[in-house]
């Protein structure tokens, strides 16, 4: 694989991705990063692999539901794999306006395999980025695997539910080469503060209510962001093509437990803060609707046939989260300040 086309490359895992394949895996060609820069795409994310990579590194400010201009971007290089992490992501956003959802991920992943068809000649693979809420909700016992029926239960997770399955009929039916990845819930640096984890450091660092949905009695598999970046990058080189593959970390945790750990971690090292016992700041509010209770996914096919496994634990991937929230005070004042819209604006108006 020479030219790599990713999409949301300046999103939370896209822009974690790039930085692992320049600066820490074996890939030597070429990325070409397509992104729309909505609200969760920040090229700050990415300013050092500008400066560092500029004969390795391409971005162009597209939209994936605008079929002229990816064309053009297929015209321009020659992309030998696509890997597709482009969509609109938050479920709170899906329940409240769910049209940018079926527009990105529904239309924008249908425009993004037509190309890759049109183009199959070249193309050596079509790597898609999904997630495991397409299956729905777990009980208290209980795992997801690669066979499971699709069950997806909010507007972001149908949305994705589709894509996966246009993804698959590319393949059965235009043997288009194509992987599929199911991963659970991400941390680390460069996520948006609207997810769980980010928005609860730097509220409780603000001295800010830490608002817990429902009973905080909710479990999510947690997986530290690189650990995914190295998933996906062993499935796009040794992945059979047609499958699928679940990620996940075996990290199963409650809400409220997760946010306590959290405000434990602050504690330690923060202990100027006047904020201490951060746990304090918890409040609980009205549940999400439609909340899923419980996701566990079942990763044994990754581990045996690709030997991948997680290798970050859920203690030291906070550690290195919070620290980093800490430390990059100007990536997050300037989302918080907006300022990072006005540089999009003034470079790509
Ligand atoms: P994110 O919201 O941080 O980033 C999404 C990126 O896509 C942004 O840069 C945004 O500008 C871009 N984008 C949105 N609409 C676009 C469009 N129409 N055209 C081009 N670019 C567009 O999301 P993320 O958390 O990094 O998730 C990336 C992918 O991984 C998604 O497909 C998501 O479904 C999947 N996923 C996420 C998680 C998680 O825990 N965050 C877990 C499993 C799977
Ligand atoms: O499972 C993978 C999915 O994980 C990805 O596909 C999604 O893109 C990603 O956003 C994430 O979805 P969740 O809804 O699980 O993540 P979120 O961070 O929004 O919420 C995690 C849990 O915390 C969930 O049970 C809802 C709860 N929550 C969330 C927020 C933002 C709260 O209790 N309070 C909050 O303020």
């Amino acid at each position: 694989m020479k030219n790599i086309l990713i999409t949301g490359g300046s999103g939370f895992i896209g822009s974690n991705f790039i930085h692992y394949l320049l600066k820490e895996s074996n890939f030597s060609g070429r990325i070409i990063n397509i992104d729309k820069l909505t609200y969760a795409g920040n090229p700050e994310n990415l300013i050092s692999i500008e400066d560092e990579f500029k004969d390795r590194y391409s971005f162009f400010k597209v939209d994936i539901c605008d079929k002229e201009s990816l064309a053009n971007i297929f015209i321009k290089y020659k992309i030998d794999a696509i890997c597709h992490f482009a969509a609109e992501s938050h479920v709170d956003r899906s329940i409240a306006s769910p049209e940018a959802f079926i527009h990105t991920n529904i239309i924008g992943t249908f425009n993004l395999l037509e190309l890759a068809r049109t183009n199959q000649d070249h193309i050596e693979l079509f790597h898609h980025i999904s997630t495991d809420e397409v299956f729905g909700s777990l009980g208290d016992t209980g795992i997801f695997s690669e066979d499971d029926p699709y069950r997806p239960n909010s507007p972001y997770s149908a949305s994705k539910a589709a894509s996966d399955h246009l993804v698959r009929s590319y393949h059965k039916t235009y043997n288009l080469p194509v992987t599929i990845s199911n991963c659970s819930n991400n941390y680390g640096p460069y996520q948006f503060p609207e997810k769980l984890i980010p928005l609860m450091v730097l509220n409780a660092v603000e001295n800010k209510p830490l608002p817990i949905y429902g009973n905080g009695k909710n479990v999510r598999d947690w997986l530290f962001v690189n650990d995914h970046c190295k998933a996906i990058w062993t499935i796009m080189q040794s992945g059979k093509r047609g499958e699928t593959y679940n990620i996940g970390g075996n990290t199963e945790m409650e809400n409220l437990p997760l946010v306590e750990m959290i405000c434990d971690i602050l504690d330690d090292i923060l202990p100027e803060n006047g904020n201490r016992p951060h746990k304090e700041l918890i409040t609980f509010i009205k549940d999400r609707p439609g909340h899923d209770l419980r996701y566990a996914i079942d990763f044994s096919k990754l581990q045996r046939e690709l030997r991948w496994k997680p290798e970050e634990s859920l203690t030291s991937g906070l550690q290195k989260t919070i620290k980093w929230y800490l430390d990059n005070k100007d990536w997050v004042n300037h989302i918080k300040s907006g300022e990072y819209r006005t540089w999009i604006e003034s470079h790509y108006s």
